[in-house]
């Protein structure tokens, strides 16, 4: 059996771009480190942060709870976990249970949102009757209810578990398809904008698939195998997948080189000019005078839901706060 680089125990792993490998031990301080790294990099937090992490029940989410928690007294966070059950079926209902397991697991106060009780219809019964692909509303239905739940939690960030992997293909598809303003979005971090946006950041910029995985798996956090039955395999962004893991294959290392430099080069990027507004309706971030939530809302009900969801996310989160309160307290 391969030893440990750093101390000759078993190795669990070997990190090819690296040349070396790595024990139970290493392994786990090696993607912390990573984190660390990132946080510090990237500037994603600073000492005392709220942090929402968005938690979809993944293998990622898993590894980010994980690690946001152990890095949480050196970094003085205040976590609290956001779970939304979707309504796809044996996924969602898979998907939820894995996430109420790793918040209890790690004692993180989690806010569940559930789909079908605040728009009335679940989000592939909400695609077949705009007629639009269910990934492209469930994209926004999940990015509206993120940022509500941070706005009204007054986070400092959103913790969102995308990985090296995912970062390096959705990279690539906005250069081939030449959307170069979306590269601008795929960054480590967005900034905040005060009281209508909370900023978003990506622990995981820097970690791999592979290693999100291990890591959750070796620290036994909750997770679901499961992907979503909706994933179109003949997609643009799977065919990349497939393509760019060739390439890291020949080259490893390539995609984080990739995304590093991307980075720096993020302030340069084109940008889409549209003014920064506060949604007539709903009073959250939008680039024209509705948002896109209260829109395609509007479309279904006749009228717009975001002032709704908001006085119901609204009680959630006063709910999840006192619930913590009271906790602390006790
Ligand atoms: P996706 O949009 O599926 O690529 O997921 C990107 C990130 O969004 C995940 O890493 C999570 O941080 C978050 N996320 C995805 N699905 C959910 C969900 N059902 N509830 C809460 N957060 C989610
Ligand atoms: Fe949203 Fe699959 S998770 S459509
Ligand atoms: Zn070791
Ligand atoms: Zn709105």
């Amino acid at each position: 059996m391969a030893k440990c680089s750093i101390c000759g125990r078993d190795a669990v792993a070997y990190i090819r771009y690296q040349r070396r490998y790595l024990c139970r031990e290493h392994y786990i301080e090696f993607v912390e480190n990573k984190v660390r790294r990132s946080i510090k990099r990237y500037k994603l937090l600073s000492k005392g942060s709220k942090v929402l992490v968005s938690v979809s029940g993944g293998k990622d989410s898993a590894a980010l709870l994980m690690a946001l928690s152990r890095l949480s007294k050196e970094y003085q966070l205040k976590l609290y976990a956001l779970h939304i059950n979707l309504g796809i079926g044996e996924y969602s209902e898979k998907s939820l249970r894995a996430s109420t397991e790793a918040a209890k697991m790690l004692r993180i106060p989690l806010i569940i949102l559930n789909v079908k009780d605040l728009i009335g219809y679940t989000i592939p019964e909400l695609a077949r009757r705009l007629r639009r692909p269910v990934c492209s509303v469930c994209g926004l239905v999940k990015r509206y209810l993120i940022n509500a739940v941070a706005v009204e939690l007054g986070a400092d960030a959103v913790a969102l578990g995308h990985n090296a992997d995912d970062l390096a293909v959705y990279s690539m598809k906005s250069f081939i398809t030449q959307d170069l303003e979306y590269l601008d979005k795929l960054g480590p971090k967005t900034e905040n904008i005060q009281g209508i946006a909370v900023g978003r950041i990506r622990p995981l910029y820097e970690v791999y698939e592979k290693e999100s995985f291990l890591y959750a798996f070796l620290l036994g956090v909750p997770f679901i195998h499961d992907e979503c039955p909706h994933v179109n395999h003949e997609s643009l962004e799977q065919i990349l997948k497939v393509k760019l893991n060739e390439v890291e294959e020949k080259k490893p290392g390539m995609k984080i080189m990739m995304l590093r430099n991307m980075a720096k080069r993020i302030r340069d990027l084109p940008r889409r000019e549209y003014r920064v507004q506060s949604c007539r309706y709903c009073g959250l971030l939008s680039s024209t005078e509705v948002c896109s939530f209260c829109r395609m809302t509007a479309r279904i009900h006749g009228e717009p839901l975001g002032p709704i969801v908001r006085s119901r996310v609204r009680e959630l989160v006063k709910e999840s706060e006192s619930r913590q309160l009271s906790s602390a307290a006790g």
